[in-house]
């Protein structure tokens, strides 16, 4: 016996297994596997149209799977609707601007703590958030529809930790951010990292990735075409040619 809980908890585990999905006639995802467990960060990497969004749509019951298996701690979920996949501690960020920008910061965080609240241990409240944020404090009042690219970020990020997640599913965190905010990205990645969250990125940006995540998946044209550590990878000429990263 251990633990804020009373009992001991393995770590959760969310395993796709070998999914297949469509759009219309269009085999977009042709057999990808991978797997997160809770306290690790791994990236998805890709070029643009590899299918690492379709991936996470799929993962999160907003696109039908054809095939294969989405597995949470040992569980069948695939295409289970995204409030219970969010519910079981799943959170998905998905990319661009996806808040409700003439509520006010504040009633976006409302909304996220009032729809699908897990009970934990440890559970997220506002002052926790703004802990971590401490310029969400300052912009309560503010319309989301006019937070800077790198303060909307952050919302969709306090959004889906109010609702407890252990996983989270982050599409292009970085996409459109001037450079000091994905430093800043890095760090509040990383602290969540170190609250022990399960992190699954999806970047475009592979060399942010790769400085955060421990293990990487090179997703291309709907299969996974390679697993290896991170560090690996960012020492591969090879590797980092085809996603396009420039050696400097
Ligand atoms: N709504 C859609 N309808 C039809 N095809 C789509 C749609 N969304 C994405 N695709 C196609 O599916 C493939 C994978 O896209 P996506 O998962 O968005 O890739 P990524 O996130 O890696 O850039 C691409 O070929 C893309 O053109
Ligand atoms: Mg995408």
């Amino acid at each position: 016996m251990s633990s804020r809980e009373g009992k001991v908890r393995r770590p959760r585990e969310l395993l796709i297994r070998d999914i297949h999905a469509y759009y219309g006639l269009s085999h977009v995802l042709q057999g990808v596997s991978l797997a997160i467990r809770e306290g690790e960060t791994v990236a998805i990497l890709g070029r643009n149209g590899a299918g690492k969004t379709t991936t996470m749509r799929a993962v999160m019951g907003l696109m039908p799977v054809r095939s294969g298996d989405v597995v949470l701690d040992g569980r069948v979920v695939t295409g289970r609707p995204p409030y219970e996949l969010c519910r079981a501690g799943i959170a998905f960020v998905p990319s661009g601007r996806r808040v409700f920008g003439s509520l006010s910061v504040a009633q976006n965080l409302e909304l996220a703590s009032r729809s699908v609240k897990r009970r934990t241990a440890s559970a997220w409240d506002r002052e926790r958030v703004e802990a971590l944020f401490p310029a969400l404090a300052g912009l309560r009042n503010r319309p989301a529809g006019f937070l800077s690219g790198g303060e909307q970020q952050m919302l969709k990020l306090a959004r889906a930790l109010l609702t407890n997640p252990d996983i989270l599913l982050l599409d292009e965190p970085t996409e459109g951010l001037a450079p000091t905010v994905v430093q800043d990205m890095g760090r509040w990645l990383r602290g969540l990292r170190d609250e022990g969250l399960g992190i699954l990125l999806a970047e475009q940006n592979a060399v942010f990735a790769l400085h955060l995540a421990q293990r990487c998946y090179v997703l291309e044209k709907g299969l996974i075409r390679a697993e290896q550590p991170a560090g690996e990878l960012l020492k591969s000429e090879e590797g980092l040619r085809y996603l396009g990263v420039a050696r400097r």
